[in-house]
């Protein structure tokens, strides 16, 4: 038996800001009877997570593309494989039956076809969360989180913690764990309806629009007048400059991301080295999949807090295959509060 999925997929390589022309949506039929010896799952998708790191793997070169399997080009005209939560329609494998929820590397698409040895983990159905929590606090966004703000910049209660894309799927949930902990925590983001999102939802202690800041290092030395200790990166550029202009001595800075730098090749973050040598500050790049022997423990510690109502989550999320491009291009222009992701299919 065949059945037509609808995916989206790129026309071209993308080296700018991505738009709505470089994108497009296709048919193809998919069959649901695999060969005895097959080891493939089929997945009708339920949420596919929609993530800025995919703009890298879109471009014709990147220097990330060559460094780690999820981060591989992207070629033109076939599907975009994304993490994703689904259920199994078919499958000949043992540790996988008809019904199962999973989540896993799925596509941008209605349905996935998932190959023995890539990313597929059943879920369990009483966990009591909505299934999209996985694609975000219980996900890697969760994991990047809670493994990047404590494993990586190795924060003290009472510490100057400064956040970006604070009101993004990862920078919301790293400046709660920094109040949990005890730091004063200030978070960067691009309206102030995020700023009052961060300060009267979240429980930051402050927060600003950069956008509407002409000096990033005086809005820094405004909310900081003692210092930053720990800066939390997710966007790069004048930022991190900013930043790093800030730091106290032994400061420590995660870079989770860089996305103000992956749309403008002319944007680049070029830190006083003279700041990093004299303070001693400590800038440490770091992949969420580094943490996955944590994954386990983070994931108990993370659903007490939201049992118990210590840590929230946000998501934004839109509707059918063909809101993705839309979703993909909202994260650049600032669009979102909170996880984005796509439902694709009822449950
Ligand atoms: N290291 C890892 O393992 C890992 C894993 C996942 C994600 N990441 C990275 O972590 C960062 C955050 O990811 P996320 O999933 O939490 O995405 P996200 O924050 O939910 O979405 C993007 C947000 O970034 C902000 N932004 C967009 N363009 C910007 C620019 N030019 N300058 C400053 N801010 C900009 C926008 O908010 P504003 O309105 O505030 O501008 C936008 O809403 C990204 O850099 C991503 O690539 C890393």
């Amino acid at each position: 038996m065949e059945i037509k999925n609808k995916y989206v997929t790129i026309k071209n390589s993308i080296n700018g800001a991505p738009k709505e022309s470089d994108f497009e949506i296709k048919v193809e039929n998919v069959s649901l009877i695999i060969e005895s010896e097959s080891k493939d799952v089929v997945v009708k998708n339920l949420f596919v997570s929609i993530d800025p790191y995919h703009i890298n793997r879109m471009k014709s070169q990147s220097s990330s593309q060559g460094t780690i399997s999820f981060a591989t080009a992207i070629t033109p005209g076939e599907c975009i494989d994304s993490y994703g939560v689904g259920r199994v329609l078919f499958s000949r494998r043992p540790d996988f039956r008809k019904g199962d929820l999973v989540a896993g590397l799925l596509t941008w698409g209605e349905y996935s076809i998932v190959k023995e040895g890539s990313l597929l983990n059943k879920l369990d159905p009483n966990m009591g969360f909505p299934l999209s929590y996985h694609l975000g606090i219980f996900g890697f966004s969760g994991l990047s989180a809670c493994a990047g703000f404590f494993e990586v910049c190795k924060p003290k209660p009472g510490e100057r913690v400064f956040v970006s894309a604070a009101s993004g799927s990862i920078g919301h949930l790293v400046g709660q764990y920094a109040k949990l902990l005890g730091c004063y925590v200030v978070g960067s983001v691009g309206s102030q309806e995020k700023v009052n999102f961060l300060k009267e939802r979240l429980g930051f202690d402050d927060a600003f629009n950069y956008k509407q800041e002409t000096d990033l290092k005086l809005a820094l030395k405004r909310c900081f007048p003692q210092g930053i200790d720990v800066y939390f990166d997710n966007v790069g550029g004048r930022m991190l400059e900013a930043a790093v202009a800030n730091m106290n001595i032994f400061g420590r800075v995660a870079v989770c991301g860089v996305i103000s730098e992956y749309t403008n090749a002319t944007t680049r973050a070029a830190p006083e080295m003279l700041d990093i040598v004299y303070k001693r500050i400590t800038i440490k790049g770091f992949l969420a999949a580094d943490f996955m022997n944590m994954y386990a423990e983070i994931l108990s510690k993370t659903v007490e807090y939201v049992k118990d109502g210590k840590l929230k989550t946000v998501e934004d999320i839109s509707q059918g295959v063909e809101s993705i491009p839309s979703a993909f291009i909202g994260l650049f222009n600032g669009e979102n509060i909170g996880k984005k992701i796509v439902k694709v299919a009822d449950e």
